[in-house]
């Protein structure tokens, strides 16, 4: 198993490229499944995620193809995807693979659509809760599907297709929005969601079902308003930029000092996030080419937040700003109020030297002088980069284990900070 080597210190200095969205690249991958023609992705980011909904969907009958070669592995562009489902092949999506992969799931909503019926695995996912998906059920039993539970799987039916109807989510998810979304575009009539997730990612996914001839208002708000059609067309999208990956190395330049473009990042999705890094006495200006991100000298000044729904504080970066508060000059307080046990990264901290106390969903951190390097170990995907954030900030030697989970959701990361001065290697095997 790959393991990470970082020794801490040193400030960065340099461009970081941003990928695209793997919250977005994957819907949009799995919006494929509502056409028979050819849905054509650009800047998909090459993420262990991406490559494994890839052969979940070829399982489907989706064709896949990635265009060309890479001129040059290290000019860290994305691929341009190929997806061709002219039929789907298998309706069921067993637990070898949705186990694997939570997203996965959402190929429940696509398939039944377009084929009356499907037979999906529960998910697993990261371990940050329990995550139920009783919202994604009530959605399709709205849209008019039959849903039973049989030995660990959904099986959904719609022998006459999927209705449009009126959606009111309890609580905001994400999941739930892409799951009715997708669905909603091949029901008859019109769907409206209210209480929608308005995270840009579930934009950029009615974006594309937009191209591909779907009717959808309200884009960006918390209803959407969807005319579903009998039949989908293919399409070219673009993945937007992964703004987690930008918040993510906004918070290893806050932690390490330094000053870092991060090329192609959008302001307009970190709004709260660079408001909170504003308080900490980072610099954050815009650049022709996105972001740029300095900190030099002066510590770092402690803050509260609280993890929301977009456009608040998002939870996919609490845990890295965590570890840039283990240094802070005093106490911060963050409340995750996302998923209930999104606090594994506390323990590894602490074992760098951070001295945080945990109360039910909050989290008091007092910043110390200094960390101390260790072996630690990742435990999901955001918690694993908050530690090499930590890693950065501390006196000699960390080796991070387990690090497939930094490999599901973030791209080359070892490369794009090594080219910035970090002294960070992966050792392989
Ligand atoms: C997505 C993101 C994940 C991010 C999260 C919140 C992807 C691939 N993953 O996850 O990175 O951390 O949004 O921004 O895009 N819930 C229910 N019932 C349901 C569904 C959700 O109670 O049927 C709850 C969850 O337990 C959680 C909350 O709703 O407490 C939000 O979850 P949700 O937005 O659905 O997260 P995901 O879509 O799984």
């Amino acid at each position: 198993m790959d393991r990470i080597k970082i020794t801490g210190g040193t400030p960065l200095k340099g461009i970081i490229p941003i990928s695209g969205a793997k919250n977005a690249a994957l819907p949009l991958m799995i919006a494929s499944l509502l056409t028979s023609d050819r849905l054509t992705l650009k800047n998909v980011p090459n993420l262990a995620d991406v490559n494994m909904l890839a052969r979940i969907l070829r399982n489907h009958g989706a064709d896949h193809s990635i265009e060309g070669k890479r001129a040059n592995p290290s000019t860290l562009m994305g691929d341009t995807f190929h997806l061709t489902a002219r039929d789907i092949v298998d309706t069921t999506a067993p637990y070898e693979m949705v186990s694997r992969m939570r997203a996965s799931f959402w190929v429940l909503g696509p398939i039944l659509a377009r084929m009356g019926e499907a037979r999906v695995s529960l998910p697993g996912g990261c371990a940050i809760g329990t995550r139920p998906v009783d919202l994604h059920l009530d959605g399709l039993k709205a849209l008019g599907a039959e849903i039973d539970i049989d030995a660990g799987y959904v099986v959904a039916k719609a022998p006459r297709g999927l209705r449009g109807n009126k959606i009111v989510f309890p609580k905001v998810s994400v999941g739930a929005t892409h799951q009715v979304l997708l669905a909603a575009s091949l029901a008859r009539g019109e769907t409206v969601i209210e209480n929608a997730a308005r995270e840009p990612e579930v934009g950029d996914v009615a974006e594309c079902l937009v191209k591909m001839g779907a009717g959808i208002e309200g884009i960006g708000t918390s209803t959407l308003r969807i005319q579903g059609r009998t039949r989908l067309d293919g399409a070219i999208h673009t993945v937007l930029p992964d703004r987690i990956e930008a918040g993510t190395f906004a918070c290893v330049v806050a932690a390490t000092g330094g000053d870092v473009v991060l090329e192609g990042a959008r302001r307009d999705l970190l709004v709260t996030a660079i408001a909170a890094l504003e308080k900490t006495g980072v610099s954050v200006t815009d650049s022709p080419d996105g972001i740029r991100i300095a900190r030099n000298g002066a510590g770092i000044e402690p803050i509260s937040l609280e993890t929301q729904p977009f456009p608040g504080f998002p939870t996919d970066l609490q845990a890295q700003f965590m570890a840039l508060m283990t240094r802070a000059k005093g106490t911060s307080v963050i409340r995750e109020t996302i998923f209930e046990n999104r606090f594994m990264h506390v323990q590894e901290l602490a074992r760098l030297g951070a001295d945080i106390q945990l109360h039910g969903d909050t989290a008091t951190i007092r910043g110390v002088k200094g960390l101390k390097g260790a072996p630690v170990m990742a435990t999901d995907l955001r918690a694993s980069v908050s530690l090499v954030i930590a890693g950065l900030m501390a006196e000699g030697e960390t080796m991070i284990n387990r690090v497939y989970h930094l490999d599901r959701g973030f791209e080359r990361l070892e490369e794009k900070l090594s080219r910035c001065g970090a002294s960070i290697e992966r050792i392989t095997g």
